[in-house]
């Protein structure tokens, strides 16, 4: 069966206020119910694996939330990093404790922080996408695009390679320059890469060694120190010597150039939540086009929408939220700090951040 990964890490700053570095995105209740996009993300893999065969990557800020949020998961499973590496090393790390329960085993890595509207059909594309792995490839799930977005990586397709859907990829781009990127979605020939991949372990790891050979020898020594009393002691040692590097950098995009990778169309309903704005596109809205967030799990005292249109209402305060007469805007109410923007401007929320940071 298949082994599920899910790096959480990322902190996702377009959706401040709600996301911070102490309370980041995939723990929010983003979905329109009250699971968090995390826990949607373990409950959509039910069909695949059992929670025995789940493993968490997080940072020690957020092990204690992520059990609290996933109490079906054994404990061992929540594989705890010093400090944030990026995602090749804690897609690594887990690959390497799960070679040492199935050398051979399949392994699907899954974005902490993605909507994924049709379950259903995303279960046959990682079925599909198994198929691929088995032959020894490291399969993307591939988006159709509808925007040069920038924050994306692109493959390009090629023929069809295994099992019906499973095609070639000539080439993976991460995060292109926005030229390039609309050169690619006119071209016809690029998909998204969705940020989640299935591959055979023992693949992976090769490939790792080939490409990132410092990387890989420090996950190794982590590995090899596992179930010793030393696995604390080396992973606080070697941790902070891993390169930063994200897996779309640091493997896919080589491992294409060798023609070890290939993808599987999909079309599920993706959306990788990255702003207030999509958001709201992804969730139910009401006859007027309103979206309110986490509606049951939230709002005590409630909302009110009067003669509102297409907005994006976040009450995370407990505080009543009333809107009169206003449109097209995103309304986010935390206990320390309020966000109002048009929705069209969600992207620029990331900027506030920016500059809060700076300011200190
Ligand atoms: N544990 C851990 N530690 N997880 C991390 C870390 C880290 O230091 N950094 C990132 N992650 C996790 C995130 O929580 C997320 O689940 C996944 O790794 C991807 O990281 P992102 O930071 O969200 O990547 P991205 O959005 O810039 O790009 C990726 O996703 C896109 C689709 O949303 C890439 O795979 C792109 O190619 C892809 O198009
Ligand atoms: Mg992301």
């Amino acid at each position: 069966g298949l082994y599920a990964v899910i790096p959480a890490g990322g902190s996702g700053t377009r959706l401040w206020p709600l996301s911070r570095a102490g309370h980041p995105k995939f723990l929010h209740p983003l979905t329109g119910t009250d699971a968090s996009l995390l826990q949607a993300t373990v409950e959509r893999l039910d069909p695949l694996c059992g929670p025995d065969h789940v493993y968490i990557v997080t940072g020690v800020a957020h092990a204690a939330a992520v059990a609290r949020q996933l109490a079906g998961l054994p404990e061992e499973n929540i594989l705890v990093e010093p400090s944030p590496r990026d995602s090749c090393a804690a897609i690594a790390l887990a690959a390497a404790v799960i070679a040492r329960r199935e050398p051979e085993a399949i392994m699907g890595s899954f974005a902490a922080d993605h909507l994924i509207a049709d379950g259903g059909s995303f279960v046959d594309v990682i079925r599909t996408a198994m198929s691929g792995a088995e032959q020894g490839l490291l399969m993307t799930l591939g988006i159709t695009p509808t925007r040069p977005e920038t924050g994306y990586g692109y493959v390009q397709c090629g023929g069809v390679i295994a099992d019906g859907s499973v095609l070639a990829v000539e080439e993976f781009k991460e995060k292109p320059s926005y030229d390039v990127a609309e050169s690619y979605v006119k071209s016809g020939n690029y998909l998204w890469n969705a940020g989640m991949f299935v591959w055979r372990v023992d693949v992976f790891l090769a490939e790792l060694a080939r490409q990132q050979p410092q990387l890989a020898a420090g996950i190794s020594r982590i590995a090899q120190a596992w179930d010793t009393a030393a696995r604390e002691e080396v992973i606080g040692e070697v941790w902070p010597t891993l390169p930063r590097i994200s897996v779309d950098y640091a493997v896919m995009e080589g491992a294409a150039t060798v023609g070890r990778v290939g993808t599987v169309p999909g079309d599920f309903g993706w959306n990788d939540v990255g702003d207030f704005h999509t958001l709201g596109e992804v969730l139910t809205a009401d006859s007027a086009g309103n979206v309110v967030v986490g509606r049951d799990a939230l709002v005590k005292p409630g909302v009110m929408l009067r003669e509102t249109e297409s907005l994006v209402v976040v009450p995370n305060s407990g505080r009543l939220v009333a809107a009169l007469g206003v449109r097209d805007l995103i309304i986010v109410d935390t206990d320390d700090a309020v966000l109002v923007c048009p929705r069209d401007r969600a992207q620029e929320v990331k900027h506030i951040v920016d500059e809060l940071k700076e300011s200190g």
